[in-house]
C-alpha cells in the first residue's frame, strides 16, 4: 500500500509528517510496547524532527518505549555538521526524553567503514534480538531521495546495490569517493512503514523517473525499494512533484 501527498511547503510537510509519525508509535507501544524506528538525514527532514519535538509532540508521544537507528550515516565524527547523528540530535533526539540508551547512531569515528557496517549489524542483531540470518522489522523507517534516484546511502551504479546479504555495509559515493555506511534493500523492504520525504525542484526528475519512469534501477536505486508488507507514504513538496502526471 502506497499514499503520495503533496505538500505545499515543508512547514506543511513537516506538521503531516509529525502526526504521521506520532500515530504509527502510539500504535506500534500499544500493540508491541516499542517502536522501532530508522531516521534518515540530509536537510529536509529536519523540519519534521524539529516538530515531533515541539510541546505538541513532546506531552504525546511514549518517548521511553521508542527505539531510534539510523538508515544511513556519513563517514565522519558525530559532531561533524555533515553526520546526520548531529542533524538528528540537534532537531529532536537530544530534545526529548528518549532514554539514552535508546539511541543507537552509527558509531563513524572507527576509521574502516566496513568494520563500522559490520559493527551496525551487530548492534541490529542485538537489539532486534534477531536469529542468525534473520533480519530486522523496523515499525516505521524514514526513506529521502537524492536528485541522483539514491535513497538511504544506495547510490546509482555503486555496489551497495547488490549487497542482499548483509543489513548494512560501506559505500561510495561514485562521484566523490566519500564513504558512507548504509541499510540495504532488504533491511528498507522489511519495514512495516516507510515515509519517504522528499522536497525541491532539483529532485523533480529523478522523482518522476523512479515512480513513473521504465524500470531502471542501477540509475534510480529508490526503485529497488519494494516494501514487503504495511505501508509507504511519500510526502511530497510540490516543486519536487512537479512533473509527476498521475
Ligand atoms: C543522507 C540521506 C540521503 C538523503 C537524500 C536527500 O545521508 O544524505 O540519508 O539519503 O535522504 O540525499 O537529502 P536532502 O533531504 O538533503 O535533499
Amino acid at each position: 500500500m502506497s499514499e503520495r501527498t503533496i505538500v505545499s511547503d515543508l512547514d506543511e510537510m513537516s506538521l503531516r509528517g509529525a502526526n504521521h509519525v506520532a500515530e504509527i508509535i502510539e500504535r506500534a507501544v500499544k500493540e508491541r510496547k516499542k517502536c522501532m524506528i530508522a531516521l534518515s538525514g540530509g536537510n529536509t527532514p529536519r523540519k519534521l524532527y524539529e516538530r515531533l519535538a515541539s510541546e505538541e509532540f513532546v506531552s504525546r508521544i511514549p518517548w521511553e518505549s521508542t527505539y531510534w537507528f539510523f538508515g544511513d550515516e556519513r563517514h565522519v565524527p558525530p559532531d561533524h555538521d555533515d553526520s546526520n547523528y548531529k542533524m538528528a540530535s540537534d532537531s529532536l533526539l537530544s530534545n526529548v526524553p528518549i532514554p539514552p540508551g535508546n539511541i543507537h547512531r552509527i558509531m563513524t569515528e572507527k576509521p574502516d567503514p566496513p568494520t563500522i557496517a559490520a559493527s551496525y549489524e551487530l548492534t541490529l542483531m542485538k537489539v532486534f534480538n534477531l536469529a542468525p540470518g534473520e533480519l530486522p522489522v523496523f515499525d516505521l523507517m524514514f526513506l529521502g531521495i537524492g536528485a541522483d534516484g539514491h535513497t538511504a546511502s544506495l547510490f546509482p551504479h555503486s555496489e551497495a546495490l547488490q549487497v542482499t546479504a548483509r543489513m548494512a555495509t560501506a559505500n561510495k559515493i561514485p562521484e566523490t569517493e566519500n564513504w558512507r555506511i548504509t541499510m540495504t534493500f532488504p533491511v528498507i523492504n522489511e519495514a512495516k512503514q516507510l515515509l519517504f520525504l522528499v522536497a525541491g525542484e532539483d529532485k523533480a526528475e529523478a522523482l518522476r523517473q523512479i515512480l513513473e519512469g521504465p524500470s531502471n534501477p542501477k540509475a534510480f536505486p529508490a526503485q529497488l525499494v519494494r516494501q514487503k508488507r504495511g505501508f509507504q507514504l511519500w510526502l511530497i513538496e510540490k516543486s519536487a512533484a512537479a512533473l509527476l502526471t498521475q
